[in-house]
């Protein structure tokens, strides 16, 4: 149950568990609706006999509601067999018509019980859990890690990956398998990532994997760099907050070490041969969600530093209309848990047009680190709650690392300018740290806020994909209508959705600087307040004006324009943490999300 728990932020829709005993008829089942307390409930009444092997499985349901039925595992040839799934079995409902027609019974609507079946009908030839595996798997299509035990072969896991991660955890006289790591992290710290279309076989002092065709497959283990007390809440109530907290580290561990004794950055694995990286003319961001944020705080940067275009596209829309990528294209995508399936298909597709691909990724080992042709990590270390937050500082951070490189490559920056900008980025931590330390204010409006039903954010230049945070992360949490613009859009139609007291929070940037849009976006300010907003502002400290225009002002502490977002979206997080709280919302776990988007 432990490594369940841990793996609840994937899905928590659902949760089962299948315990393989001493009967050799069939396994045992508990599995519960809603969240993972419902199933422990369950146990606690009427627990599971002790087991040689067990598999466990949290849901974010895709074919079929959130029931109990529907929970995984599934069972097959009357309790034989169980299996678990992640992903989505495209060609489920061929199967299951024919699976029908022959006479199955099936207990679920969903596309894994196919999967039960067809594998029972292996199992029942005579072959192997595993080798009955290998013979499934070249019947499925689209996306699944399969996870199956046999009532008569106790003691034995096998599982299977196409597509969704799979990770072995390698004990001493015991053996694991989860999606990510903190599965397992309490028990090992060794760890081996299944690659594309393979097959384990797992049992307590053994660990054998081929590929889908049954050829053995040697892989290295990795050694986990981080352990349990990283993904625990650390004496804060929820994971969101602890890693809002973590944020000052997420930035420090990002920067540290990437200069090497000649002054030259260094990314972490896979090379990207620099004649490759001085010829590129474009490059493309592929990211969902707060990735793709930070991918749009990153274009400011890297076109100013670099003089390269970048444009930041939503990975799902990229792979689909058939966008203009070549050699001479350098595709960066962004992902914290590197399995979102929607980037993992963005950069599969870049590379088939030639592209070279940087992946921007917090989880080690994982498909975007071990498929993109060089690495940067973001050691933001795990990140549980469903809100992305301390991932999203660490990406701007890493993204920000790459364009100093390529401009350091490519000629467009002197070395002091180079090292100026490092010491621009060391400094920010510590102005995190002071957001943090001073956020009492913004908790207590936040906390007066809880029954509005709009709030909307608005910014310009780097503030404008801040402002979009800033509403995700409303939207996501509180469950509010919430909308970022770019201020100046504003008077372009959505100005119409100002009415007597709707909050708006506007990002003001500095007064100081070159080109300072300071001005443009106070008259946004009273524009919004002309027309009855309620307006709250982030502004720079020792902004005198900022108060002005503003029923409540929330500063951040000094610096160059293009790092300020790792500054401004703070209080925004914290914004939405603490309204949403104040609702009695589950922060951590938001309703019909997830926090590993495996399936397109
Ligand atoms: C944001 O709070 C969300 N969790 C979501 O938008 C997330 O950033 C997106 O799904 C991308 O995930 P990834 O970074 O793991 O690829």
């Amino acid at each position: 149950m432990g490594g369940l728990a841990r793996l609840e932020y994937r899905g928590y829709d659902s949760a089962g568990i299948a315990a393989v005993t001493t009967d050799r008829e069939r396994v045992s089942t508990s599995k519960k609706a809603g969240k993972l307390v419902n199933l422990a409930k369950q146990l606690a009444d009427r627990p599971l006999p002790d087991a040689t092997a067990a598999i466990g499985h949290t849901r974010w349901a895709t074919h079929g509601a959130p029931t109990d039925a529907n929970a995984h595992p599934h069972i097959a040839a009357g309790g034989r067999i169980a299996i678990i799934h992640n992903g989505i079995i495209e060609n489920y409902s061929t199967l299951r018509k024919e699976l029908l027609a022959q006479g199955v019974d099936f207990l679920s609507e969903t596309d894994t019980e196919v999967a039960g079946h067809l594998l029972a009908a292996e199992v029942a030839k005579g072959l192997s859990l595993a080798d009955g595996m290998r013979a499934l798997v070249s019947r499925l299509e689209g996306a699944f890690t399969l996870l199956a035990v046999d009532a008569q072969d106790p003691g034995t896991v096998v599982g299977a990956r196409r597509n969704s991660p799979l990770v072995v955890g390698i004990g001493e006289g015991e053996n694991f398998l989860g999606s990510d790591v903190v599965a397992f992290i309490e028990h090992t710290r060794t760890a081996l990532e299944l690659g594309q279309d393979e097959v384990v076989e797992l049992t307590a002092d053994a660990v054998r994997v081929t590929s889908f065709d049954g050829t053995v497959v040697d892989r290295e283990p990795y050694h986990v760099d981080w352990d349990s007390a990283a993904a625990e809440k650390g004496g804060f109530a929820t994971f969101m907050d602890k890693e809002i907290h973590d944020q000052p580290a997420a930035v420090a561990d990002t920067l540290r070490g990437r200069v090497d004794e000649r002054g030259k950055l260094q990314l972490d694995a896979g090379i990207i041969d620099e004649s490759v990286l001085n010829s590129v003319d474009k490059i493309v961001v592929v990211a969902c969600g707060t990735a793709a944020y930070a991918g749009m705080v990153a274009k400011y940067a890297i076109e100013h530093w670099c003089r390269i275009p970048v444009e930041v596209e939503l990975a799902h829309e990229f792979r689909y209309r058939d966008p203009v990528v070549n050699v001479k294209t350098l595709v960066v995508a962004i992902s914290q848990s590197g399995e979102t399936m929607d980037t993992i298909m963005a950069i599969r597709h870049a590379q088939q047009q030639g592209a070279s691909v940087i992946g921007i990724v917090n989880t080690q080992g994982s498909t975007i680190a071990r498929e993109a042709d060089a690495v940067l990590y973001t050691r933001a270390g795990p990140e549980i709650a469903v809100a992305s937050t301390k991932a999203f500082v660490a990406q701007i951070t890493a993204a920000y690392l790459l364009g100093i490189y390529l401009a350091e490559i490519r000629g467009n920056k002197f070395p002091d300018e180079i090292a100026s900008l490092m010491e621009q980025l060391s400094e920010i931590p510590a102005k995190i740290q002071r957001i943090l330390d001073t956020s009492g204010p913004i908790r207590e409006v936040a906390r007066s806020m809880a029954n509005h039903n709009t709030v909307l954010f608005l910014g310009r230049h780097v503030g404008y994909p801040i402002a979009m945070e800033g509403a995700l992360k409303l939207k996501e949490l509180a469950y509010i209508h919430a909308e970022g613009f770019a201020a100046g859009e504003l008077k372009h139609g959505p100005i119409a959705l100002i009415e007597e007291g709707v909050p708006v929070f506007i990002i003001l940037p500095s007064a100081h600087g070159r080109e300072s849009l300071h001005s443009k976006v106070v008259s946004n300010i009273q524009e919004v307040r002309a027309r009855g907003a309620f307006t709250m502002v982030i502004a720079e400290e020792g902004d005198t004006e900022a108060a002005d225009h503003a029923e409540h002002v929330f500063s951040i502490p000094v610096a160059p324009v293009l790092m300020t977002p790792l500054l401004s979206v703070i209080p925004l997080q914290i914004f939405a943490l603490e309204l949403a709280t104040a609702k009695g919302l589950d922060v951590d776990q938001p309703r019909n999300l997830a926090k590993s988007v495996t399936v397109e």
